[in-house]
């Protein structure tokens, strides 16, 4: 027995801020941002509004796709690293706002891979009994952002998206879902500060450690290798190969990565899912939110094979096949 995603959705919230809007703010420029990364414009949260806020608009459309209400749900997953708060759980928010009253709800951090390893664990709580669970990769990527910081500021955004995943009746369905951690390279992206290894107090606010902290050339080589390995994984594993996949829904980091990657695997980039020159690096959210956006377009239809592969902090990697 497979288990299928039943309904998709996604939110980005109302406040744009372009490259030109950057230029003000760093000694960047526009065609930099472009040439190096492909992002033109990005989503930023307004005042007073967080990572529950956009992961419950999410939720309601993903459950409204799948013609189900909250309160059918057993568990809800967050897959994020910039939560509300440390406590309670992001998820525990998102549980009761939707009024999912009998669901179970906790997060999930394995940085922009965080969706993907929520959907791996949702596949296998629905295979062995759990018959609706919310899955939703949500990030508000701006708080952990030092706009004085040229390296990161342009690179990151925020938004959520979501899909509910249950039983599948056919063959069709999530086929395999592959997932991968190295501590070794855990200083290439990190935030040092506010843990409980340098908690936060006035001199790590001074020193700027609750910001991301990224070794971007050196992450940059290591993505394109890890997506590149966890494509070719994850169609050796399932007796395909690029030619049998319809549609590949990437993490959205940087045009250069999908090309580099499309490239290597010879795949064709038009079949590729891009939408970080609207959305730039949503970390977590950047695969169901790209995801919704095509199913919505239409280029996702019955009987597609869906490709995801995904890269992060930790390092992480992980890759899925889905036959929708
Ligand atoms: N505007 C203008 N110049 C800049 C900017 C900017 N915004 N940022 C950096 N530069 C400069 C650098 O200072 C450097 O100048 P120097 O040569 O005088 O020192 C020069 O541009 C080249 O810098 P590089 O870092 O070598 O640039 P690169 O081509 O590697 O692009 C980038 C940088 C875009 C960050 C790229 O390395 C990248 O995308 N890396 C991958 C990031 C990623 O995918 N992260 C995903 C995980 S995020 C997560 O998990 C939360």
């Amino acid at each position: 027995m497979n288990s299928r995603i039943l309904g998709t959705g996604s939110y980005v919230p109302d406040r744009i801020l372009t490259n030109a809007d950057l230029e003000k703010m760093v000694e960047t420029s526009d065609s930099w941002i472009v040439e190096r990364t492909g992002i033109r414009e990005r989503r930023l949260v307004g005042p007073g509004e967080a990572c529950s806020d956009l992961a419950t608009k999410a939720a309601e459309k993903a459950l409204a796709q799948a013609g189900l209400q909250a309160s059918q749900l057993d568990l809800i997953i967050v897959g994020t690293c910039t939560g509300d708060s440390p406590l309670p759980s992001t998820a525990c928010l998102v549980q009761q706002r939707i009024g999912a009253t009998r669901a179970a709800a906790f997060d999930l951090n394995a940085a922009c891979c965080g969706f993907v390893y929520a959907l791996a664990l949702a596949n296998s709580y629905v295979k062995t009994g759990l018959r609706y669970v919310l899955v939703i990769g949500a990030e508000v990527m701006s708080s952990i952002t030092d706009w004085t910081d040229r390296n990161t500021c342009v690179l990151f955004g925020d938004g959520a998206g979501a899909v509910v995943v249950g039983k599948s009746e056919g063959e069709d369905g999530i086929l395999s879902i592959h997932l991968h951690g190295d501590g070794d390279h855990a200083e290439l992206i990190q935030v040092p500060g506010g843990g409980s290894r340098i908690p936060a107090s006035e001199d790590t606010l001074n020193a700027k450690l609750q910001f991301v902290k990224m070794k971007g050339n050196e992450t940059f080589k290591v993505a394109v290798k890890t997506m590149e390995d966890s494509v070719n994984e994850v169609l050796t594993f399932n007796h395909v190969s690029t030619d049998d996949v319809d549609v590949f829904v990437p993490h959205q980091a940087n045009i250069r990565i999908l090309k580099a990657v499309a490239q290597r695997l010879k795949f064709p980039l038009e079949k590729t899912v891009v939408n970080l020159d609207r959305f730039g690096n949503t970390s977590a959210a950047s695969i169901p939110l790209a995801l919704d956006e095509a199913v919505l377009a239409g280029r996702v239809r019955q009987g597609n094979l869906v490709l995801l592969a995904a890269f992060g902090a930790g390092l992480t990697w992980a890759s899925g096949l889905i036959r929708w």
